[in-house]
């Protein structure tokens, strides 16, 4: 507890030095989490993470989460220093959607407008003509669908499904998945809302579709702290990383939030949705970048100032 401590306030004090602001990612440990908002950064979803760490003046930003995040706020901000705890922090969905191969799928339809995920490394995103995250994929994929336009879709294919199933949009999509909410059951999750008949099921769209089927609100991680605050229950049931309880918990007090579950044959696993990639972010991690400079994020800057367009696309349709 003690090393646990002067670790943070060895943190502190390099953020003070370095001229450092933190943003952290709902699904990092608690203590990141809790370090960003006391010292002035923030705890957001991926989409608010680019635009804080864009429009905030620090010249040097710590970026707690996977490395996408981390060239995103890069992209937005090549004459900033980006930190983060540890550069081997990827996604599966973005290690699923290598750019030649999507390239070559772009190439094949070259008439839809390219709508890719955050999820996805630079390389792709300047390959596509908008970039969105949970938040306003639906909304952008509207608006699109409304001007007549085809689609194609990469690389989550369930977001994408539910994406095509609430828009009727003609959509062309890469098969990728999330490795943590591509375990949701839905069976497994009916047993769960038998036996708490009053708990509201909230679902992040990364998950399969007759899980998403079973919830009583979809959306990215800040949309389900959304919900849980406005919707009038006492008992929650979340489908996402279980990193998203932290501040579930502490905003909402006296409420119940259980885990939904990943596991088949009725076997409970106790914290199995979390992304082994985001729990690679921690405290000794933090203080070495912030100390050495290890774990600086760089981006081509050719391939930035093209991965920005669509990524400035999406920062303006949600301003
Ligand atoms: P959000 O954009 O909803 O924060 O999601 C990011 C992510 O990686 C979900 O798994
Ligand atoms: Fe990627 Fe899934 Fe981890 Fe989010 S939870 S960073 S989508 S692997």
């Amino acid at each position: 507890q003690d090393e646990r401590s002067a670790l943070k306030e060895r943190i502190r004090r390099l953020l003070r030095e370095r001229n450092a602001v933190m943003v952290s990612h709902f699904y990092v440990h608690p203590d990141l989490q809790d370090l960003a908002e006391e010292t002035g950064g923030i705890v957001s979803d991926s989409l608010e993470m680019a635009r804080f760490g864009r429009d905030h003046a620090a010249q040097t930003l710590v970026v707690s989460g996977v490395r996408f995040m981390g060239e995103t706020a890069k992209i937005l901000s090549p004459e900033k220093r980006v930190l983060m705890p540890d550069l081997d922090a990827n996604c599966s969905l973005d290690l699923g959607c290598p750019v030649d191969e999507f390239s070559a799928f772009c190439d094949r339809h070259p008439d839809r407008t390219v709508v890719v995920y955050a999820n996805t490394s630079a390389a792709v995103k300047a390959r596509a003509d908008w970039l969105v995250t949970s938040s306003c994929a639906l909304d952008v994929v509207s608006a699109l669908h409304a001007q007549g336009r085809k689609i194609l879709w990469a690389p989550d294919r369930h977001l994408g499904d539910y994406i095509q199933r609430q828009t009727g949009a003609d959509m062309a999509s890469w098969n990728g998945a999330c490795i943590v909410h591509d375990e949701f059951k839905a069976l497994e999750l009916e047993l769960l809302k038998k036996a708490h008949p009053a708990a509201k099921v909230l679902v992040h769209p990364e998950s399969p579709a007759d899980v998403i089927a079973l919830a009583d609100a979809v959306g990215s991680t800040s949309a389900i702290l959304g919900a849980a605050q406005r919707m009038d229950a006492s008992e929650f049931i979340v489908a996402t990383d279980t990193g998203m309880l932290h501040k579930l918990r502490t905003l909402n007090p006296g409420k119940i939030f259980i885990e939904a579950p990943t596991a088949g044959n009725g076997a409970t696993c106790k914290s199995c949705a979390h992304c082994p990639w985001m729990a690679m972010n921690g405290l000794v991690e933090l203080a070495n970048a912030l100390e050495t400079g290890a774990g600086e994020i760089h981006v081509d800057p050719a391939l930035g100032l093209r991965a920005r367009v669509p990524i400035n696309r999406m920062l303006a349709f949600t301003a």
